[in-house]
C-alpha cells in the first residue's frame, strides 16, 4: 500500500491518479478541512482516504500503518497557509519531520519527498525547511528519494505570478535571460511514481527539469506563437527584488521574495540520465503553451 500525503494538491493528486490507474493500492491522507469535491474524486479513482494532518503526529502514525512507501508533496504555501496555524514552521518543517519519524517507526520501505531544485539556494524559510527535511530523511535509515524539481509550468508560467498571455502581459523577474528548466506537474508526478521502484532513484537526490532550460524571454516568445498575439513584458529589476527580500517580514513573504529572486538567477537543470526514469517524453514549454492557448480559446 502506498501513502500519498498532499493528495488534494496538484502533484499529489496526479500521483494518486497514476498509482490508481496502474492498479496499485493507494491511501491518501486528506484533512478534515480538505475540499470535499477533491476527496470525492480521489475515492472515485479507487483511492482509500484517511483523515489526518501533518500537525497531528498521532494521525501520521495511524496513516503509516501497513504502508510500503510514502510520497509526500505537502506544502502550506500558498493555498493552505494560515500564519502561526498552518505555515512553513508548523507544516513544511515540523509536520514533515513528524511524517519522516512516523514512517521510520512504521517500518516504511521507501519515502519520496518533494523538495525543490538545489539551485533555489538563498536563505529563506521555505528553502531552509526543505533542506532540513531532506537531511532528516537522509539520516532516517529509510530508503528514500529527494525530488528536486525546478519551477512548475502551471505556476511560474501562469497568471498567479503575473505571466498572463491570455491578457497579453507578462511580468518577468530580473532580465529574463537566465534559463529555467520549467517542468510540468504531470512530469513531476511521473518522476515521483517512478522513484518508488526504480533502482536509479534509491537513496538519490533527483534534480528535475523539463526537456531543456529556457530563458523567460524565450518562454514569452513561445506563448506569443501559441496565442498568435504579442505579449507586453514588464521587468521587475533585480534591485527591486533585492529590496523586496530585505523588506519582507513574515516567513511567507520572505519565502516568496526569495523564490522570485532565485528565478531571476535562473534554474538550469541538466537532466542527463534522470529522464531515463520515465517511459514518456517530458512536456515541452511549447506543448504547455499550446494547451493554455487552446483552453483560453474554449468557451466556458
Ligand atoms: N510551485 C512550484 O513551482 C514548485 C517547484 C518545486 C517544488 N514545489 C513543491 O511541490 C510540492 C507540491 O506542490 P503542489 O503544487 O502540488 O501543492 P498544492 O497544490 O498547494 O497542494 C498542497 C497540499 O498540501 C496539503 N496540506 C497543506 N497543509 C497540510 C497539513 N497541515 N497537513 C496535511 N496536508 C496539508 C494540502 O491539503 P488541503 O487540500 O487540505 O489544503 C494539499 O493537498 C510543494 O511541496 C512545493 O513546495 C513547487
Amino acid at each position: 500500500m502506498y501513502l500519498v500525503v498532499g493528495a488534494t494538491g496538484m502533484v499529489g493528486g496526479a500521483v494518486c491518479a497514476r498509482l490508481a490507474a496502474a492498479g496499485r493500492p493507494v491511501r491518501a491522507l486528506v484533512r478534515a478541512s480538505s475540499d470535499p469535491a477533491k476527496v470525492q474524486r480521489l475515492r472515485e479513482a479507487g483511492v482509500e482516504t484517511v483523515v489526518g494532518d501533518l500537525r497531528e503526529p498521532g494521525s501520521l502514525d495511524a496513516a503509516c500503518v501497513g504502508i510500503d512507501a510514502v510520497v509526500a508533496t505537502v506544502s502550506a504555501m500558498p493555498f493552505s497557509y494560515a500564519a502561526g496555524v498552518n505555515d512553513i514552521e508548523t507544516t513544511d518543517r515540523q509536520g514533515m519531520l513528524e511524517l519522516v519519524r512516523a514512517a521510520a517507526g512504521a517500518g516504511v520501505r521507501h519515502f519520496s519527498y518533494l523538495s525543490f531544485s538545489g539551485n533555489l539556494d538563498r536563505d529563506f524559510p521555505l528553502r531552509n525547511a526543505k533542506r532540513e527535511v531532506e537531511g532528516a530523511l537522509a539520516g532516517s535509515g529509510i530508503e528514500h528519494t529527494i525530488l528536486r524539481p525546478s519551477c512548475f509550468m502551471e505556476v511560474w508560467l501562469g497568471p498567479a505570478v503575473g505571466f498572463d498571455p491570455a491578457n497579453g502581459a507578462a511580468t518577468i523577474y530580473g532580465s529574463g535571460e537566465a534559463p529555467i528548466s520549467w517542468i510540468a506537474t504531470s512530469d513531476v508526478a511521473a518522476f515521483a511514481v517512478a522513484s518508488l521502484t526504480h533502482p536509479g532513484a534509491r537513496n538519490a537526490i533527483l534534480e528535475l527539469g523539463g526537456p531543456r532550460p529556457i530563458p523567460p524571454l524565450e518562454a514569452v516568445r513561445i506563448f506569443e506563437t501559441a496565442f498568435g498575439r504579442p505579449i507586453a513584458v514588464s521587468h521587475v529589476p533585480v534591485e527591486a527584488l533585492d529590496a523586496q527580500v530585505a523588506a519582507a517580514v513574515d516567513p511567507m513573504q520572505r519565502s516568496f521574495a526569495g523564490l522570485m529572486r532565485c528565478c531571476a538567477d535562473g534554474d538550469a537543470i541538466e537532466m542527463g540520465s534522470t529522464s531515463g526514469l520515465l517511459d514518456e517524453p517530458l512536456t515541452t514549454v511549447e506543448a504547455f503553451a499550446g494547451q493554455v492557448a487552446a483552453a483560453a480559446a474554449t468557451p466556458v
